[in-house]
């Protein structure tokens, strides 16, 4: 039995141009970018998010100006800890105004973490040194350390903590 293909029927007609067109996508793609790049998925994947994640720098702060991101009067939280300070913005609900550990946001909380107390005499008024530590014990170090790697694991490490007059 011999199959003909008859271009004679209207059907096979427009099925063979359907098949000649869609070859020709595929071997000479449309080299035109699209006016207005996609930015949500729609029928397939985004080409570039809606907006820019935000950025975070790695800065050196102080007491003094580590303050402003108390949960108050910026929308980002921070804390220090050793030194070290994170981006606790995420954790609004612990330090933010209403939070429960909200005295530790915008300063030093070291201290307060080694002791495991949030009081606010935990935290050093921000004119004056940075506190030394020097008078934990060895088990209050060692849970201000876990506490750190906690923070580590959870929050972005966006700078460090020096003294007023160290910049
Ligand atoms: C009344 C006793 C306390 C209760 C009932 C309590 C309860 C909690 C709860 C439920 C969480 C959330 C845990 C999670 O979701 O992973 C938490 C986290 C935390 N607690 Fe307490 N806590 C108490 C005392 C303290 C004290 C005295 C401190 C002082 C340092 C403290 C510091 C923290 C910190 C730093 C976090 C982690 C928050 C974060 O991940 O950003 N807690 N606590």
């Amino acid at each position: 039995m011999t199959l003909s293909l008859s271009l004679g029927t209207p059907v096979n007609t427009a099925l063979l141009a359907y098949i000649l067109y869609s070859v020709q996508k595929l071997v000479f793609p449309s080299a035109s970018a699209p006016k207005k790049l996609p930015t949500e998925f729609k029928n397939g994947y985004s080409w570039m998010p809606k907006s820019h994640p935000p950025t975070v720098l790695f800065q050196t702060y102080t007491p003094k100006t580590l303050q402003k991101y108390n949960g108050i009067d910026d929308p980002r939280i921070m804390l220090s800890i050793n030194g070290i300070v994170f981006d606790v913005t995420a954790g609004r609900n612990f330090y933010g105004p209403n939070g429960m550990y909200g005295n530790f946001a915008g300063h030093d909380a070291s201290r307060g973490m080694a002791k495991q107390s949030f009081d606010i005499e935990m935290l050093t008024p921000i004119d004056q040194p940075l506190d030394k530590l020097q008078d934990l014990r060895p088990d209050e170090i060692e849970n201000m350390r876990g506490w750190i790697e906690h923070f580590s694991n959870k929050y972005i490490v966006c700078g460090r903590l020096v003294d007023n007059d160290a910049i």
